[in-house]
């Protein structure tokens, strides 16, 4: 008898299922159809809608060209369906930028339900209102710091010095590997002052096996990449609880040395342990990925641009040989001050868009320089095609750090860390370690890069992960005043 129940309800189901899609795809035409500002555009396809065309083109050189292909039909903001989800992608700068702007009653973030399973509910990235104003305030402010930018300074130059101290002559050296682990045991470091030793090395293998599900499908069985992730994660979780329940015990008041110092001294008992966990391992992701990969980019287009790799030289060795002479070490300051050093980072920023866009949800009907964006619809803030738009930027494909010179960057039109109550509080941190990074890397070594290309899908890499014959530029002249 059960049995066909069951086989009733599954033939129901099967002869429903076309009048339900095709009822869905009628309601969002109609809905289309009563918008007159909506953007114009094609949702493609009943559920997958122009998603695969998107993939497709994201793991090519030019992921923008889905884009391109839109802007000339239907203008800079367009209507779309991508995974799973009607859709606004906007390129746009003034768009996008009303977007970040707006608060959590207009637009919420928006991720693939993978990666919200494994940040896990109280993680930043999902929080809205005041919880996350406040959890914000604290680490930007925190990342910010004098202090906090000296013990990043110290920490940064030592595992540079000791990874780079390895490396001999004609040795091929995979440079994102290496910057992975520089960047990595910073991040641990400045988050819960775990230094380089046994633990370091549990978290580095789990956290591999937990971001290797960031992108995967949203299907938590035993067997699975996201079930093992989350297993990985859990593990994690264990290790960051330990350290909380040490630090409660001992409940020493002192001078936050790391962020979990911030948040624990925090009054507010708003953050509780398991959200002060999910964000202690969300905030190693930029540690393992985006500030690496921004090393290794830097890296890839001086390659490409030997006048670009002289100028940057000969600013790094002037820096170098009078903080020799004055025999000081180098500071945080030193390094902010090499001007074109920062406008490669900047160019790097613009031409690798190393975060390409961000998702977000409407919460409500709203009208933007004319464009009606629907409630539940999602906003795609692509920013890669704003970084790369020739009315913005002559040549856009060519990497000119010079541009720098004469381009302010706190606009619109550059937003490679967002904007809005979102804006990356990371972002001082990414330069600094960045900056650090080439001074010591340029000043000691001259490389030949061997052939690679950048990936653009599911995120920015380099595809051998950067391969170069390192040798050192000389016995050093003089001995390294930065340590
Ligand atoms: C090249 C390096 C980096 C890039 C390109 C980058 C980019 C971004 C972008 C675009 C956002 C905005 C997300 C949104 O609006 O939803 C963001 C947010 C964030 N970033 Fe970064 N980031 C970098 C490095 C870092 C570092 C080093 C940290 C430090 C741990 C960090 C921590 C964060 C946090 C906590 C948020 C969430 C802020 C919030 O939602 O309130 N980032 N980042």
């Amino acid at each position: 008898m059960d049995h066909w129940w069951v086989v009733c309800v599954i033939t129901t189901m099967v002869l429903l299922a076309p009048i339900i899609i095709l009822g869905r795809k009628r309601r969002l035409r109609t809905k289309a159809g009563n918008r007159t500002h909506l953007p114009l555009g094609t949702l493609g396809w009943p559920f997958i809608g122009e998603t695969l065309e998107f993939i497709s083109c994201a793991y090519t050189a030019r992921p923008e060209s889905f884009m391109d292909k839109r802007r000339v039909k239907y203008g800079k903001v367009f209507k779309s369906h991508i995974f799973g989800s009607p859709t606004i992608v906007s390129t746009d700068a003034e768009v996008s930028r009303f977007v970040l702007q707006s608060d959590a009653k207009v637009f919420v973030p928006s991720y693939p339900r993978s990666l919200t399973e494994l940040m896990g509910k109280s993680s930043i990235l999902l929080i809205n209102g005041s919880l996350q104003r406040r959890v914000h305030g604290l680490i930007g402010a925190f990342f910010k710091s004098p202090s906090l930018k000296t013990q990043i300074t110290q920490d940064m130059q030592k595992y540079v010095q000791e990874s780079m101290e390895s490396w001999e002559d004609d040795q091929l050296v995979y440079l994102q590997d290496q910057t992975k682990n520089i960047a990595f045991q910073i991040l641990v470091k400045a988050l819960i002052s775990l230094d380089p030793g046994e633990e370091m090395e549990f978290l580095k293998h789990q956290f591999q096996e937990f971001i290797a599900g960031l992108m995967s499908l949203p299907i938590n069985l035993p067997g699975t990449r996201l079930y093992k992730s989350l297993k990985a994660k859990k593990r994690m979780v264990k290790l960051v609880h330990k350290i909380i329940q040490e630090r409660r015990t001992n409940n020493m008041a002192r001078a936050p040395r790391d962020v979990l110092d911030v948040l624990l001294n925090d009054a507010s008992e708003q953050l509780t342990d398991d959200l002060l966990s999910d964000n202690m391992i969300d905030l190693m992701i930029p540690g393992e990925d985006s500030v690496p990969v921004l090393m290794t980019l830097a890296v890839k287009f001086l390659s490409d641009c030997p006048l670009a790799l002289q100028h940057l030289m000969e600013e790094n060795m002037k820096l170098k040989r009078r903080k020799h002479e004055l025999e000081e070490p180098l500071c945080w300051g030193d390094y902010m001050s090499l001007t074109f050093t920062q406008n490669v980072i900047t160019e790097t920023l613009r031409m690798g868009n190393i975060i390409i866009g961000i998702m977000r949800k409407a919460m409500k009907d709203v009208n933007i320089k004319g464009y009606m964006i629907p409630k539940g619809w999602c906003v795609f803030t692509y920013f890669r095609s704003v970084h790369l738009d020739e009315q913005l930027y002559e040549e856009p494909y060519k990497f000119n750090p010079w541009r720098w010179q004469e381009t302010d960057m706190g606009t619109s039109n550059f937003t490679p860390f967002g904007g809005g109550q979102r804006l990356c509080p990371g972002l001082d941190l990414a330069r600094l370690e960045t900056c650090i990074f080439l001074h010591h890397f340029v000043t000691q070594f001259s490389w030949e890069a061997e052939e690679d290309s950048i990936v653009n899908f599911p995120t920015v890499r380099m595809k051998r992960r950067m391969p170069i014959r390192v040798k050192r530029r000389w016995d050093p002249p003089f001995p390294s005043a930065s340590l």
